[in-house]
């Protein structure tokens, strides 16, 4: 009987745990900022924003309610407290609901969104059909979240019926490397996926995707894909690529770099369209790679003291900048101290977007006690990792003998000593036998 008891209390405990881990992972309540232009008094440029804290209640299904529990903030408006229904679940992910009390928050904004044909391209056979407008006629947001993680992005298109606070999501794409880094000649996958209301109207006219690369004032297009008419747009970019039978199948819109080069660092933005409809996620990339190290000469040669030895060592192939060189030296004690950083160079840019760069190092062996010599090293510290090469170092030096080759001094003069003297016996002793047989 106290067996089953236990067993029964047990599972009423898993039991409880279980429906404790399902609300765990309920679906969230995002603040986020509401950004909108403002409403231009005449018609002027005016391109200001304003900006407005807001609220949405996350769920999955149109027919749960939210709960009670879940009451706005009071610094929050009420009429800017939505409610979202996801049925892909995209924004229940555990990074968007980071525990109560937790500093970090998923960073959020949301804006009103005004639906229209693109004329891009590789985009434009969607909207070729007239489509019905009715549908269109609506309050449509666009909202892009990042999660605590930091690796997880998703941007939505959400619609109303007009005037009310319910929206759905049409439109999703979701990120899972918001920042990836690799070294160079690597293949890169830089993550984007896709999820789009199959009850839409607008869904069943296909979709595209487009990829764009960002830097500083650089842009250019990468790929660009029309899931309608099954074409991708010429481009200049090689080995990028997508995986086409994920995207038709999973919306897996996933780049593929075959290669990875300096010239791919940079923000990437992964955008889908479906007929008058947009989202986009952006992406950083970052190629890094450390240095090679070679020192210069190699072996040194041997030096006597006062002798000034000039070291070079340099780092190639690394990106990006900066790099951070120095030099130590270990003792025949096992001793490690710094050399200081030696005079360094300028960098250098090659044909592949890498740099180098080297030091110097002047190494004064009367000033520095560097003994009988040892291991002369050169750290390079990059974001890469760290790196080092070591020559050995070998001084001549002259100093008074110690105890032990003084003994072995002594005992090597002792033998000597004992070789002569039983060579010159030996050699005395037959001539003296060579001169008594010529006696006799
Ligand atoms: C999407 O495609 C890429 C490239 O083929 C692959 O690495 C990734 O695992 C895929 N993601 C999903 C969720 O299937």
């Amino acid at each position: 009987m106290t067996n089953f008891s236990t067993i029964y209390k047990l599972s009423v405990v898993a039991v409880f745990c279980f429906i404790q881990a399902c609300s765990g992972s309920r679906c969230p309540m995002i603040e986020c900022w509401f950004v909108q232009e403002k409403a231009g008094r005449g018609g002027g440029l005016t391109g200001a924003t304003t900006q407005e804290k807001s609220l949405l209640h996350i769920r999955t299904d149109a027919e749960s309610h939210i709960s009670e529990s879940q009451q706005a903030p009071s610094d929050i408006n009420p009429n800017r407290v939505y409610i979202i229904t996801d049925p892909a679940a995209t924004l229940c992910h555990h990074s968007f609901n980071p525990p109560r009390g937790s500093i970090q928050k998923p960073h959020c904004e949301i804006n009103p969104f005004l639906p229209q044909p693109s004329s891009l391209k590789w985009v434009a056979s969607l909207t070729e059909s007239a489509l019905s407008p009715i549908y269109l006629q609506a309050d449509w947001f666009s909202a892009s979240f990042q999660g605590v993680d930091e690796q997880l992005g998703v941007s939505t298109i959400t619609r109303a019926p007009t005037g009310t606070k319910e929206h759905d999501v049409i439109l999703s794409v979701t990120s899972k490397t918001m920042s990836a880094t690799t070294r160079l000649g690597e293949p890169v996958t830089l993550d984007c996926g896709f999820w789009a209301d199959s009850s839409s109207p607008l869904f069943t006219s296909g979709f595209a995707v487009e990829w764009r690369y960002q830097t500083r004032g650089d842009g250019r297009l990468v790929l660009a894909y029309d899931g309608k008419t099954d074409r991708l747009a010429d481009t200049l970019e090689e080995g990028a690529t997508l995986d086409f039978e994920g995207l038709h199948k999973r919306g897996n819109a996933s780049l593929i770099l075959q290669e990875a080069k300096v010239r791919h660092s940079g923000t990437y933005i992964c955008t889908v369209y479906l007929p008058y409809l947009l989202a986009q996620v952006a992406m950083e990339l970052e190629i890094v790679e450390p240095p090679s190290l070679s020192i210069h000469p190699s072996p040194l040669p041997l030096s006597v003291p006062g002798q000034t030895i000039n070291v070079l060592c340099e780092a190639s192939g690394f990106a990006p900048l900066p790099l951070e060189l120095s030099w130590e030296f270990k003792g025949a004690d096992g001793k490690t101290r710094s050399l200081g950083t030696g005079s360094m160079s300028g960098h250098r840019q090659s044909w592949d977007g890498t740099y180098s760069q080297s030091t110097r190092l002047e190494l004064d062996t009367s000033k520095l006690d560097l003994g009988r010599g040892g291991e002369v090293t050169c750290v390079a510290v990059h974001a890469g990792g760290t790196r080092r090469a070591s020559v050995t170092l070998n001084n001549i030096v002259f100093s008074s003998p110690s105890i032990e080759d003084s003994m072995a001094m002594v005992g090597v003069a002792l033998v000597l000593y004992g070789l002569i003297k039983f060579v010159s016996w030996t050699f005395t002793g037959s001539d003296k036998t060579d001169e008594d047989k010529k006696e006799k």
